[in-house]
């Protein structure tokens, strides 16, 4: 899961799939989050984003802000983008076409084709965390249908 920062969507994705996946018994499926910028390496999340997710019962408070890297497409089958920006940022680092066939849209999954991207929260006021929250668990559930289809 990648966003801007590390600090608001990404770690929240990353904590909604990684509960989804182990109430489905998908436990080999491992998962992480990364930054595009260096801005916030390191850091705790936003503490809007703690504050929204706890009140759905997600705890990222532990979570660190680390910054995407290239070894990054070795280490993982896909790669969620949260919009078109940290898109063309991913794009640009990959080495390869199958890298490059790693990385979509997350909300791609849920509104398939349509190529729209979860809005940034950090400018903005409380009700954009929550509306971050819908469409990552939205995505994720979409995400889980697909794993346990395939598995
Ligand atoms: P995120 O949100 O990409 O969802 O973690 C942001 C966090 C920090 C900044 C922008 C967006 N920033 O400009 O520092």
């Amino acid at each position: 899961m990648v966003c801007l920062g590390n600090i608001c969507r990404s770690p929240l994705a990353e904590e909604i799939l990684r509960m989804k996946l182990k109430s489905s018994s998908l436990t080999e499926v491992s998962v992480d989050s990364a930054g595009t910028s260096e801005y916030h390496i390191g850091e705790h999340p936003d503490k809007r984003s703690t504050a929204n997710a706890r009140n759905h019962g997600v705890d990222i408070s532990r979570h660190l802000g680390r910054q995407f890297q290239k070894n990054d497409f070795d280490k993982y089958d896909f790669i969620y983008v949260m919009d078109s920006s940290n898109y063309t940022d991913v794009m640009a680092q990959a080495r390869s076409e199958a890298d490059k066939a790693k990385v979509g849209l997350l909300l791609n999954e849920l509104h398939p084709g349509k190529n729209e991207s979860v809005p940034d929260p950090y400018f903005g006021g409380e009700e954009g965390f929550e509306l971050v929250f819908k469409l990552l668990d939205e995505s994720c559930t979409c995400i889980i249908n697909k794993l346990l289809t395939e598995s």
